[in-house]
């Protein structure tokens, strides 16, 4: 038996989207899932005690970072990471392929891996699939990730043929590595770009190889946004219907709405945590730029329609004040609303679908949050 399973609840009669559990090692989260990202084996500025208040069942590290420091052996000697940071809900680590392509330099792509210079110090490194598998290992996640190329958007067509057919061969690569598949799943992951027969290749070899998860990946790297919602809806349906299915790297609400009604069970993204901390709020009323001006006598709460912590407890020309400031607590207040607002937000999406009204949610949620406003 696999480490994660998927339990489909039900499909929404209107939209098509699914609301389901996925059972882990370490718990059970309810789908369709926003799960915050904690790059470096903390998300920023947050304790996991809140992280778990607020209802977050799992969360996103990275395999690259880890690595680089403090190493998987360290982590490893603390127990793991779930040990070593004290999260005991799911823990998904991403390997390291989008990583190396987004933060390294000099990279260069062999058949066996990927050579690329270390973006803190220019060390010379070498990640490939057995190695990936090894460290995410080692951290003791319950979901790893698939080691993948993600090409650059946009790509040639040749280009992305041989990539996707690598990034099949070292997804294969990657289940013959994992030393413990009864405590940590691996999920491989779809590439092929905007071309749908690259999609359907890569779909139809990845599943061949009967993964316990599948993620759509090489989105969100630039592309329009009517384009990636093409791509799922060709996507989506080659993947099992008995298995969840992971957007890489999305998280604004328009995306996390649009994605659940193609099908889509888990998303995850830095962006409610990267724009807090250039004083950036996700609210019912679209963003709020906590830094203007208008806000320096303004008392009321952050957003009127949030009960979280920061919502009932501090006002809106406080926490400007803070941010203007450059104090640290600004950071954690505006980071707390904004992953409580998404998570919340997700609580909303599956309470629809449980009511065969996604659609009409969609259309309430704008019309306050604003279609232009991600
Ligand atoms: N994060 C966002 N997109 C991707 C992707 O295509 N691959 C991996 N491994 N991680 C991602
Ligand atoms: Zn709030």
């Amino acid at each position: 038996m696999s480490a994660v399973t998927y339990e489909l609840i039900k499909v929404c009669k209107q939209s098509g989207a699914r609301l389901g559990k996925l059972h882990t090692p370490h718990g059970t989260f309810d789908t369709p899932m926003f799960m915050p990202v904690g790059t470096l084996a903390t998300v920023k500025t947050m304790s996991p005690e809140e992280l778990k208040e607020m209802g977050a069942g799992v969360i996103l590290s990275n395999t690259y970072h880890l690595w680089l420091r403090p190493g998987e052996d360290i982590v490893e000697e603390a127990g793991g990471l779930h040990q070593f940071m004290n999260w005991d809900q799911g823990i998904l680590t991403d390997s390291g392929g989008f990583q190396v392509f987004s933060l390294s330099d000099l990279r260069e792509i062999k058949e066996e891996g990927v050579h690329f210079r270390n973006h803190l110090n220019g060390e010379k490194l070498f990640l490939s699939p057995e190695k990936s598998i090894a460290i995410q290992n080692s951290l003791g996640s319950d979901i790893m990730m698939a080691f993948d190329e993600c090409p650059p958007y946009p790509a040639t067509y040749d280009y992305m043929k041989d990539s996707v057919e690598r990034t099949s061969r070292w997804a294969e690569r990657c289940l013959a590595a994992n030393k413990n598949p009864d405590r940590q799943a691996l999920f491989g992951i779809v590439q092929g770009g905007e071309f749908e027969a690259l999609r359907k290749q890569s779909a139809s070899e990845l599943t061949s190889l009967d993964f316990p998860g599948y993620a759509i990946g090489g989105l969100s790297v630039g592309e329009p946004k009517d384009i990636m919602n093409r791509i799922l809806e060709y996507t989506t349906p080659l993947l099992p219907s008995d298995k969840p299915r992971y957007l890489m790297g999305v998280g604004s609400p328009d995306s996390l709405i649009d994605g659940a009604i193609r099908g889509i069970d888990m998303f995850d993204c830095v962006l409610p945590t990267r724009i807090a901390r250039n004083g950036t709020c996700m609210t019912s009323s679209g963003r709020l730029v906590i830094r203007n001006a208008k806000y320096a006598k303004d008392f009321t709460p952050l957003d009127h329609n949030c009960d979280c912590h920061v919502c009932k407890t501090y006002t809106r020309a406080y926490i400007r004040h803070l941010v203007k400031a450059n104090e640290t607590f600004g950071f954690r207040l505006t980071s707390y609303h904004n992953l409580y607002f998404l998570i919340k937000l997700m609580e909303r999406v599956r309470a629809a679908i449980w009511e065969d009204r996604l659609l009409d949610f969609k259309e309430e949620f704008f019309e306050s949050y604003g279609f232009n406003k991600p």
